[in-house]
């Protein structure tokens, strides 16, 4: 398959704009495809769920077939071990709780320095239960996690590994495989927060065998909204809080009231606008549920590696013309033989300019970049960040281009001689 990049920018109408779009880590911009489904959502299938009339019936249709849209993306098992909600923050949340009745005092739950706060907090919240949270700690030099103490840490009380697949701060991607073979060993169950991972590498749940995974939709070119897998064992055994009358079987006892409809018709949109850029070109499959499947499993695989590789090459070229930059200092991993290790979102700073000011003198020139923790404040307090207004996050993704790159160095190259 043939990556365009000027081809798939085609698709994002706010791209017309001519703004330049390193936001993506915050939230990426939709493809035309999505905001139809959204739209089209609301002209033929407005309804709630399991009614006895045609918008009903078709509002069942898209929620179902938006399912195994996800469980094809995140190489689920079955679509029921898909769940639905407002954002990843909100799912971890309810699943913690839930989760949190089983705990007794003495547990342990392992979070990591290095993540967003919704893969912490939550996992803070239960140490009412008199669990105790202990902590893997960040290399300052690159970013990393400091793995040689993951044995150290784990121990037959663990009850819990919660860890983020990738820093949405740094970019660094961890090495989820061996925390959660660890984590395995001695009998704990695991959580992966993929929202910053999930746009820049695929996914396969039943490949890392995780108890959980959650990201969010918007930030792989879907509407806001989030997502959480969780292997039917293990969603089984817990007892989420629930309204009474609301299913007792999964996904409907994790899914809190009614659902975002039209969002979830956009998020199967975003799945479906992914896996076309990995479609093969030789024939149509074959009709059928588990054949579509399987062909947007394996499409989605291709489109990703081409996403990875378009990102990685735009990447070095960011990298190479922010490191040329005098007084510019990058967090996180700058060797270019180990961008597998991380995701093209660079982090920085520059010495006597506040974050918010470049950001905003970036944002003037229409150059769409976050500033400051991104909810990422463990991180941000240890490396003495957080009392600095943080740092500059600029984050490319599929349909960032050559020239985004050029401009928005040339926009920080004036910024340090003092001309704008
Ligand atoms: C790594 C990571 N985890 C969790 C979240 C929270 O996701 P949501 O906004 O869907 O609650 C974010 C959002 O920025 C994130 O980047």
């Amino acid at each position: 398959m043939e990556y365009s990049v000027e081809n798939i920018r085609t698709r994002f109408p706010a791209l017309a704009s001519g703004a330049v779009f390193f936001d993506g880590p915050g939230g990426t911009q939709v493809p035309q495809a999505v905001i139809d489904a959204v739209a089209g959502y609301y002209r033929d299938a407005n309804a709630n769920e399991h009614g006895f009339f045609p918008t009903s019936r078709r509002s069942d249709a898209v929620i179902s077939q938006a399912r195994q849209a996800v469980a094809d993306f995140l190489n689920a098992h079955e679509a029921a071990e898909i769940i639905f909600g407002a954002n990843m923050t909100t799912l971890t949340l309810h699943l913690a709780r839930a989760l949190g009745r089983t705990l007794k005092a003495g547990d342990e739950i392992v979070v990591t320095r290095l993540d967003h706060d919704a893969n912490i907090a939550p996992w803070l919240h239960l140490q009412e239960s008199g669990a105790m949270v202990r902590w893997l700690e960040i290399d300052p030099a690159d970013c990393t996690l400091k793995l040689d103490a993951l044995e150290r840490t784990l121990s037959r009380k663990t009850r819990i590994v919660a860890v983020g697949f990738a820093s949405n701060a740094f970019g660094t991607i961890n090495d989820v495989p061996r925390i959660l073979a660890a984590a395995k060993k001695v009998g704990a169950l695991t959580f992966v927060d993929a929202v910053h991972y999930a746009p820049h590498r695929a996914i396969d749940v039943q490949l890392l065998d995780c108890d959980f995974l959650a990201c969010s939709p918007y930030k792989f070119y879907g509407p806001h909204s989030g997502v959480l897998f969780g292997k039917r064992e293990a969603l089984e055994r817990l007892q989420p809080y629930k309204v009474r009358p609301a299913g007792d079987m999964i996904p409907d006892s994790f899914e809190t009231g009614t659902k975002n409809h039209e969002g979830i018709a956009g998020i199967a949109a975003a799945v479906d606008f992914l896996a076309a850029l990995g479609r093969d070109s030789g024939p149509d499959q074959a009709p059928g549920l588990e054949a579509v499947a399987a062909g947007r499993r394996r499409w989605l695989k291709q489109a990703l590696a081409a996403i990875q590789d378009h990102e990685t090459r735009l990447f070095s070229r960011m990298l190479e013309g922010l490191l040329a930059l005098p007084g510019l200092r990058v967090y996180g991993i700058t060797d270019p033989k180990r961008f597998s290790q991380r995701t093209p979102t660079a982090c920085f700073t520059l010495p006597g300019l506040a974050p918010a000011v470049i950001a905003g003198k970036l944002g003037a020139a229409g150059i769409h970049v976050w500033e400051g923790n991104y909810y990422a404040w463990e991180p941000m307090k240890f490396l003495g960040l957080e009392e600095k207004g943080g740092a500059v996050r600029a984050g490319l993704c599929l349909y960032n281009k050559d020239e985004e790159v050029d401009r928005f160095l040339e926009i920080l190259r004036n910024i340090i001689r003092g001309a704008i």
